[in-house]
């Protein structure tokens, strides 16, 4: 019976290598299908094919996974304000999910021995493709060739070299880069010493801040807490974001530069570029701020950090971020309404929300005339709310003095 691996094929050098090398004696595979998902990461196609080729592949799938990308995981992060250690909007490990489920459903399709990621050991990444595949294909073989073998940058192109696997001068590149719709995340390089500051070589999707054009206004409208119009024109999420990365990047909006807590335990430098998934975010907590109870807001911002880190950490298909989607869900019934954002060099700023749906009441809040608060009930409030605190400073003082 012949052997069949089916590789989660990035058109990059070290899913390129990885595919030369399972035909290779050490895992032996008769054939190997690479697939390649468009999850929105700017990639050269025919490239990515001829490499893949080059490298042995038998077959190689394309599959354009951008509006199920956008439907499903950005809405949802979005939604639930999705920030890693209060930063980082989880780009990759977004996409992974996606990517994963497509390479184990084709397998599953061919009956095939094992799924292939090329994550290395030390990263994030190996977590939520293998427990992706795990989920879309119980007791696959998985493997992970740059895990099997440390290979060093050099190693890896001579390797690709040898076997005849055209490398670009790109890939050369020192830094490693991920990247998709909602995202770029780079690091490696210079950026290791965390003293160092980030050089403007690998931003793709932002500009320097300083070229930045005069600032604008964009206005953001939500419907159940999902993106849906920019500037009143309704668009698919996936264009909505796309269009916004570009009017927000050139302001250098979204650009991060931190030290994460990873899965695996160490931490590292990372530089992000996120301009929409950034205003995003921003725009719909803003929304959100007018609209949901106190006590609404405040359980969520808790779960919102618990689903953040489920999803981090590779748990993007449990029980308990499904869970936690059934209490998103039912907050956002009446997160419908604008956001009016002004784009800076630097910063997308929140100037203005609006709703048919707003908690905010400003014959409430007013300090103008017309007010109608109940400031007569307030003396009672406080006369009861401050029982407690009474009672215990008395205590206080009894026990001072015995
Ligand atoms: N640290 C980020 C995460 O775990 C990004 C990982 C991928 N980054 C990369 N440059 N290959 O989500």
């Amino acid at each position: 019976m012949s052997r069949t691996a089916v590789v989660a094929y990035s058109g990059g050098l070290d899913t390129s290598c990885a595919i030369a090398w399972l035909k290779e004696d050490w895992y032996g595979f008769d054939e190997v299908v690479a697939v390649m998902v468009d999850v929105g990461q700017v990639y050269d196609v025919e490239e990515s094919l001829v490499r893949g080729r080059a490298a042995g592949a038998d077959d190689i799938i394309l599959l354009d996974r951008k509006d199920a990308f956008a439907g499903d995981q950005c809405a949802k992060a979005i939604r639930t304000n999705a920030l890693y250690e209060g930063k980082y909007p989880l780009v990759s490990a977004l996409s992974r999910p996606v990517i994963a489920q497509a390479v184990a459903e084709i397998a599953v399709e061919l009956g095939a021995e094992a799924v292939v990621h090329g994550c290395t050991g030390k990263g994030n990444d190996q977590l939520r493709f293998e427990l992706a595949f795990k989920a879309h294909y119980p007791g696959v073989r998985v493997i992970a060739p740059l895990r099997d073998r440390i290979w060093t940058r050099d190693e890896e192109i001579e390797y690709a070299l040898g076997k005849g696997i055209p490398v670009v001068a790109t890939q050369a590149s020192p830094f490693s880069i991920d990247e998709n719709l909602f995202g770029r995340a780079i690091e490696a390089g210079v950026l290791e010493d965390p003293w160092n500051a980030p050089p403007e070589e690998p931003y793709a999707m932002t500009q320097d801040p300083a070229t930045a054009p005069a600032p604008s206004e964009v206005v953001l409208g939500f419907r159940q807490g999902v993106p849906v119009s920019l500037d009143g024109d309704p668009l698919p999420l996936a264009e909505l974001i796309a269009r916004l990365n570009h009017l927000a990047g050139a302001y250098g909006i979204g650009r991060l530069d931190m030290i994460e807590n990873r899965a695996v335990g160490i931490k590292s430098r990372e530089v992000y570029e996120a301009p929409a998934a950034l205003t995003l975010i921003l725009a719909h907590s803003a929304l959100e701020d007018v609209i949901l109870t106190k006590d609404e807001a405040r359980i969520k911002r808790g779960l919102e950090q618990r689903w953040t880190e489920l999803v981090y950490e590779g748990l993007w298909f449990s029980p308990a971020r499904e869970a936690i989607d059934a209490f998103v869900d039912k907050t956002q019934e009446y997160v419908t309404g604008d956001v009016r954002v002004e784009l800076r060099p630097n910063a997308a700023v929140v100037t203005g929300r609006r709703s048919e749906f707003m908690l905010y009441a400003e014959q409430l809040a007013s300090y103008g005339t017309g007010e109608t608060f109940p400031h007569e009930a307030a003396e009672g409030f406080i006369r009861i709310s401050a029982l407690e605190t009474e009672l215990a400073a008395a205590r206080a003082r009894a026990q001072s003095r015995a």
